[in-house]
């Protein structure tokens, strides 16, 4: 290298040195500056400060006893518990998927012939079958239709639907 070129080397990098320096700093300053103007703003923001107020509340409360508008307002809160639904009910939410078209080898709504051997059972056995599913010929019957929402009355209350309309 000839020393022209290594001065003009050394004055280069001299250069590229300098504008890398400025550029940190003008990095380092913007931070500093927006940190105490927008980053406050930010933080102030209503929107920010209910996303963050969500993000920190407790998931639950203990309501002592004595305090009677809290105790009122979270009984309030819980789902009522549902009336019984009716035999035509049931059937139609739980049962029809299977009983209507005969899925699987299930005996039809209203099928006589596929009922009366059934009902020769009994009814106690027919809803006990209903209740905890019952391994039959014709295939398998999931236990209450495979709803365990379902209280043993409802499901009794729609086998009764299903044989009243099958006689
Ligand atoms: C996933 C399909 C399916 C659903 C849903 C279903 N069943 Fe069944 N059910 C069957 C099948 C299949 C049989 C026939 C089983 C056999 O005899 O092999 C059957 C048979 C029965 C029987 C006759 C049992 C016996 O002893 O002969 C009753 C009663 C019955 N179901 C009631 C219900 C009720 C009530 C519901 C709704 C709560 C319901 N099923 C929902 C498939 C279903």
């Amino acid at each position: 290298m000839s020393d022209h070129d290594k001065k003009f080397f050394d004055t280069f990098m001299l250069v590229i040195g300098g504008m890398v320096f400025v550029t940190l700093i003008l990095f380092f300053l913007a931070r500093s500056m927006s940190g105490d103007t927008q980053e406050q703003w930010t933080k102030e923001d209503p929107a920010y400060k209910a996303a963050t107020e969500a993000r920190l509340k407790p998931a639950g409360y203990v309501v002592k006893t004595g305090d009677a508008e809290p105790v009122a307002a979270a009984v309030a809160a819980v789902d009522v518990e549902q009336a019984p639904r009716t035999g035509a009910e049931v059937f139609n939410e739980a049962c029809a998927a299977c009983h209507v078209a005969g899925v699987a080898g299930a005996p039809r709504l209203g099928d006589v012939a596929a009922w009366n051997d059934r009902v020769a059972q009994g009814m106690d056995t027919l809803v006990e079958h209903a209740i905890k599913g019952f391994a039959g010929s014709a295939g398998y019957m999931p236990a209450k239709g495979g709803r365990a929402d379902l209280s043993d009355a409802e499901t009794a209350a729609a086998v009764e639907y299903m044989v009243e309309k099958s006689k």
